[in-house]
């Protein structure tokens, strides 16, 4: 039996906290938290994961003070600059979820450069979640379906399994990992963690390696989901 998730979500939490500990600016936390990036992407792509979602920016992080806000629309540029030609070589496919618009115009090009750069690939899909919301999410997808209605393009009869295809991540999520000992959901694809098995581990997302990532594919593997049903020993 395959007991390797096809979709994994995590929440990079603890970013900030990590810094904070070395006596360094929360940015250098986030900076840290981008190469770990790399290296949990490329050891998913090794171990089968079919698409990774990351949390790297949420709607409500535009809270945050205006020098942090402004490194963390820049992040993901720097990210594909120095990360693109690893993502080809390894045949990632990049891809968001979120709306972009709200980026600075630069930010916007670097990530649809890698986005158009990597359409080809088949490998895994790498999907970062950018200025998303999950409840934003699920709004746009009814406004969008309730405008096709209105206008007789569709009845009113959609199913769960179409409505998927109204958001941004149409697809289920089998594990969702969040770092840095918070137990919550702050936000993250609440249409699509319906079953999911979830991961809350203490370390932070700086300190999220490779090694991290295996026991939490180890700890999926071992779990009996049963949706809704019996387990099949019974
Ligand atoms: C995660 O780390 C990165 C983002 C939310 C953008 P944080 O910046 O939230 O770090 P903590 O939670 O304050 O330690
Ligand atoms: C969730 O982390 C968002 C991302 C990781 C991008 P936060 O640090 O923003 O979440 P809260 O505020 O602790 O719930
Ligand atoms: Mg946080």
């Amino acid at each position: 039996m395959d007991t390797t998730p096809k979709t994994v979500a995590i929440i990079m939490d603890g970013n900030g906290r990590w810094a904070k500990k070395q006596g360094l600016p929360r940015t250098a936390g986030h900076k840290k938290g981008a190469d770990r990036v790399r290296d949990v992407a490329l050891e998913a792509q090794r171990r089968g994961i079919q698409k990774l979602i990351l949390y790297a920016f949420s709607t409500e992080n535009w809270k945050r003070p205006e020098d942090e806000v402004s490194y963390l629309c820049k992040l993901p540029g720097m990210f594909f600059n120095t990360f693109i030609q690893e993502l080809m070589d390894n045949n990632i496919r990049v891809t968001f979820a979120g709306e972009l618009e709200r980026f600075p115009a630069g930010t916007q090009k670097t990530i649809m450069k890698a986005v158009n750069q990597t359409a080809n690939n088949t490998g895994m899909e790498l999907c970062l979640a950018i200025n998303y919301g999950s409840r934003r999410e699920i709004l746009l997808g009814m406004r969008k379906y309730a405008d096709q209605v209105a206008k007789g393009e569709r009845a009113n009869d959609i199913t769960e399994e179409e409505f998927s295809n109204y958001l941004f991540v149409p697809e289920e999520v089998d594990l969702l990992i969040r770092t840095s000992g918070e137990v919550r959901i702050s936000n993250f694809l609440l249409w699509q963690i319906a079953y999911a098995e979830m991961i809350f581990t203490p370390k932070s997302w700086p300190e999220f390696d490779e090694a991290a990532l295996d026991e939490c594919l180890a700890d999926f593997a071992g779990r009996n989901r049963r949706f809704g049903g019996l387990a099949d020993e019974n």
